[in-house]
Order: structure tokens, then sequence, then C-alpha cells
């Protein structure tokens, strides 16, 4: 198995794997099992958590447990919604994130959704600044922007989000996004790469996992006799988007990152556009206000 993953340069100047572990939807037991399998029997790097996620700590213990120096580990976690009340508010959600993960910094640290409340958002985003100076994080990013959202962060003239983490797979290509992601210099990553599962909508929008069952990608797994969300990911790859597979189950685990022996062609890659249809299986941005603080907290 070949699994060096390439990196992709942030423009806070650090590089982050192109290929990590999400670990949503997983409890702390499974948790804990899955990272020390993705760091020590799989080859990973890259971990992804968010405050929102429950499992900071589980994450931590599997870090703290694994041989991987923590130089050559990118671990991610994000600030919950609830927690953008403001610069003391924000701060002491990362302080808090770090204890549970064990670690004096991350790799980056994300605001989670945008709330609708964007004077809110932009006074979040000083305090995140904040966090970077402070080397608290590395890099800061959010997730969940449409580029009506980056825009407001960037003509603040402030600090350019390293990282927009979105829903993003076959079904949902996110074409406009990322054009207008690259004009600004940055790097899109990509979650429920593999289509989600049926709860990837807080409880929402949620729908079926219909890619790991899809005809199409089934013929071109075939072809090079690698899985469907083998292929899927391949096509996140090669598309330059930073991809972030969720599994608990160990050989998933190592299946999810054996994918640098083999390339999707032009006609394997034009197939897999045809399968856009915008089709969401999490929220939309612009709806999702889920605990967002009052008005005047
Ligand atoms: P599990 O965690 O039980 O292994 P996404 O990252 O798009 O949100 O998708 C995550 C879902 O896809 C999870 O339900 C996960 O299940 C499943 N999954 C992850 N890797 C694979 C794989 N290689 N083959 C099939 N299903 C997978």
């Amino acid at each position: 198995m070949t699994s060096a993953v390439p990196g992709v340069e942030l423009n806070s100047g650090t590089t982050i794997p192109q290929l990590g572990l999400g670990v949503w939807q997983a409890d702390d037991d499974e948790t804990e099992r899955a990272v020390t399998h993705a760091l020590d029997e799989a080859g990973y790097t890259h971990i992804d958590t968010a405050a929102a996620y429950g499992n900071e700590e589980a994450v931590g213990r599997a870090i703290a447990a694994s041989s991987i120096a923590r130089n050559d580990l990118f671990v991610t976690t994000k600030l919950w919604n609830a927690d953008q009340r403001g610069r003391d508010a924000v701060i002491e959600a990362c302080d808090t994130s770090l204890r549970k993960l064990g670690l004096d910094q991350v790799d980056l640290y994300l605001v989670h959704w945008p709330l609708l409340d964007m004077d809110r958002m932009k006074r979040t985003w000083e305090a995140m600044q904040e966090i970077a100076e402070s080397g608290k994080a590395k890099a800061i990013g959010v997730c969940n922007f449409e580029p009506h959202h980056l825009q407001v962060l960037i003509g603040e003239g402030d600090v350019v989000p390293a990282v927009d983490q979105v829903e993003c797979h076959p079904n949902l290509p996110q074409n406009e996004l990322r054009a207008f992601a690259a004009d600004s210099g940055i790097a899109v990553e990509s979650w429920s790469p593999l289509g989600g599962t049926p709860n990837s909508g807080w409880g929402k929008a949620s729908k079926d996992n219909t890619l790991l069952s899809d005809s199409t990608l089934g013929g071109i797994a075939e072809k090079y006799d690698k899985s469907i969300a083998q292929v899927i990911i391949r096509w996140h790859l090669q598309g330059g988007l930073v991809v972030i597979p969720k599994s608990v189950t160990p050989e998933r685990i190592t299946q999810n990152i054996d994918v640098f022996d083999f390339s999707l062609d032009d006609a394997d890659m034009l197939d897999i556009a045809n399968l856009a249809n915008n089709r969401r299986v999490g929220i939309h941005p612009d709806e999702m206000n889920i605990a967002a603080p009052d008005d005047d907290a």
C-alpha cells in the first residue's frame, strides 16, 4: 500500500495533509479506537474533530498514546455556535478544546457555522485572529461559509480564512464556491465527502447515502479494482480538495487512505462530474442557526 499523503499549502504558511480522518458522530470509544488505528496502523497524520462532536477528549487520548510525534500530526477542531458570544467566550472555547485535546496548539481552528448574524460573525473572526496571533492555532478558518459570508470577512481587510470546510461530494461539487475560494487563496475541505450518513443534517435535512451504491461510480470502481469510496476519495484529491472521510471501521479507515496507487482518467472525472445534482445531505448554511446565542449575548 502506498500512502504518502500529499500536502496542501495554506495561506497561513503551514501545510495540511490532503487526506485525514473525520470523527463526527463517533462516540468516545469509537473515536479513540478509530484515531488509534488511523495513526498507528493506517498511516494517517491528520485528524478532524470539533467541540460539537463531543469527542475531543477521546481524540486527545489517542494522540497521547500514539507514537507519532506532535510535529508530524495535523489536528483540527472547531468553535461551536453557542460559543460565538464575543471575544472572551471564543477564546475560552478554544482553551477548553485545547485542554480536552491535551494540546498547547491546534494546527487549524475553524468557526463551525456562519450563523445568520454577520455582525456577531465579524466579532468572532476578530477573536479567531487573536487566537492565531497567540499561537494557540497555527491556522484559522471557517466551515460552511458561502461566498457571501467569505466576502464579509475578506472585505474587513483582516486575515483571510486559510480553509473553508463545506459539504462536498460528487452530487454537490461546490464548483462556484471552489472558484471563489481559489481566487481568494482559501483551501476547500470536503465534509461528508462520501455522501454522508442518514444523520448528516443535524437531524434536519438528512438523507440516505446514495453515492456508495451509485452504478456509475460502481463501474469506475470495478475498472480499477477499487471500492466506490476509494473512487470518490480520488475524485476529491484530484480536484485539489482536502478530504476527511469519517469511519470508525478499521478496514475502511485503512481502505480510505489506500488511494495513492491509481488515478482517475479524464473520462472518469467527466462521468463523475455528471453526477452533480445539487443534492445536499446536510443543512444549507443560510438556514443553519442551531445553538446561536441570543441577540444580547
Ligand atoms: P463507518 O463509520 O460505520 O465505517 P462521510 O464521511 O461522507 O460522512 O461518510 C461517512 C459514512 O461512510 C459513515 O457511515 C462510514 O461508516 C461510511 N464509510 C466510511 N468509509 C467507508 C468505506 N470505505 N466504504 C463504505 N462506507 C464507508
